[in-house]
């Protein structure tokens, strides 16, 4: 299995922790599993090449472009994939639609593919001159160039510290409307520039671009990221077949935090006390953790993948 999975990498994105994920989800040979972010399709080309003739996989993506790519990848597996664009959120409907009411496991491998950084043109990254959309869905109305040359001071103050965490973000935020006043931020670079110059200096962190929270805080609320991750944790886990397993990847703290908290209420029974008035939900734990911490990357995938550094991988089984 290994040799196999180390191969699940094609010149326009590398998988990242295949054989963790392919390791905790335990692909059965007839059974139904869901990719709620086929990206261009390396953990389901995976969950094909572990287990039998039978296996099929609902593969969710918004985006367009990366599903064309995945349905060539994984042509040789036609008629085992139902490929869906529509949001992972929306997995309820998708899963009832299709007269699935059960299924045998779901795997998110979170955020943007290195499509979206290096091919897509659409001004995910600080470091290409492209115009600033930043959707993964392009039916989705507001893009990063509306909510920078239209939201006041204080809302993208908030967008920044609440989504990049950004401590400069009170600073970044009046520089962007101070630069807009005499000519609208329509790219990429010109945003990273003003970032750059509104974070003095000698406080520009070491190890990451001054512009990396500012992008990831647009990115996150142009496509609604964490409400969406909310829903689908939970409406996910419903889904699983007892003994089915949920394994999520994620890129950074925020969309952690959210599945460690999310697994870890579902791993517990409710806790309310009788007296509490309206409670009486009775609710059990219907999720044993498999990872008391995440697990990471290996050395060896980081420098082969540096993109992988920052993954963190959480597992938990419907009981
Ligand atoms: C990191 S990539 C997945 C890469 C894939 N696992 C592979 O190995 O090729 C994440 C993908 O999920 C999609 N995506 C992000 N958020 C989504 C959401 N809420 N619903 C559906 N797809 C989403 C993105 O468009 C992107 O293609």
């Amino acid at each position: 299995m290994e040799k196999a999975l180390l191969e699940i990498e094609n010149p326009v994105h590398k998988s990242v922790m295949v054989k963790e994920a392919m390791e905790f989800l335990c692909p059965r040979p007839d059974g139904i599993y869901v990719d709620a972010t086929l990206g261009l399709g390396g953990h389901t080309e995976a969950i094909f090449k572990i287990s039998g003739y039978q296996t099929r996989v609902i593969g969710f993506d918004v985006d367009d472009e990366s599903l064309s790519f995945s349905k060539k990848r994984l042509s040789s597996f036609a008629g085992r994939v139902v490929f869906v664009n529509k949001n992972f959120s929306d997995i309820q409907n998708v899963l009832e639609s299709l007269g699935i009411y059960e299924v045998d496991g779901v795997v998110a491998d979170l955020g943007m593919s290195s499509f979206h950084l290096e091919k897509s043109g659409r001004g995910f990254s600080f470091l290409r001159d492209e115009p600033l959309d930043m959707r993964m869905d392009s039916r989705l109305r507001f893009t990063a160039y509306d909510l920078v040359n239209e939201m006041d001071e204080e809302e993208i103050s908030k967008i920044l510290k609440i989504y990049g965490e950004e401590k400069w973000a009170k600073r970044i935020a009046r520089e962007i409307l101070n630069y807009r006043r005499e000519t609208p931020i329509k790219s990429s670079i010109q945003l990273a520039d003003i970032v750059l110059n509104a974070i003095p200096r000698q406080f520009h962190p070491k190890n990451i671009h001054p512009a990396t929270r500012t992008f990831q805080a647009l990115r996150i609320a142009v496509n609604n990221e964490l409400e969406n991750l909310e829903r689908f944790l939970e409406d996910a886990v419903r889904f699983l077949k007892i003994g089915g397993r949920i394994v999520v990847i994620s890129f950074h703290s925020l969309e952690d935090r959210l599945v460690k908290n999310t697994f870890k209420r579902l791993s517990s029974p409710c806790v309310c006390p009788p007296a509490l008035p309206g409670c009486g939900c009775g609710r059990k734990s219907t999720l044993k953790i498999l990872t008391p911490s995440p697990r990471i990357p290996g050395v060896g995938e980081i420098l082969n993948n540096p993109r992988a550094r920052s993954a963190k991988l959480r597992a938990g089984e419907k009981i």
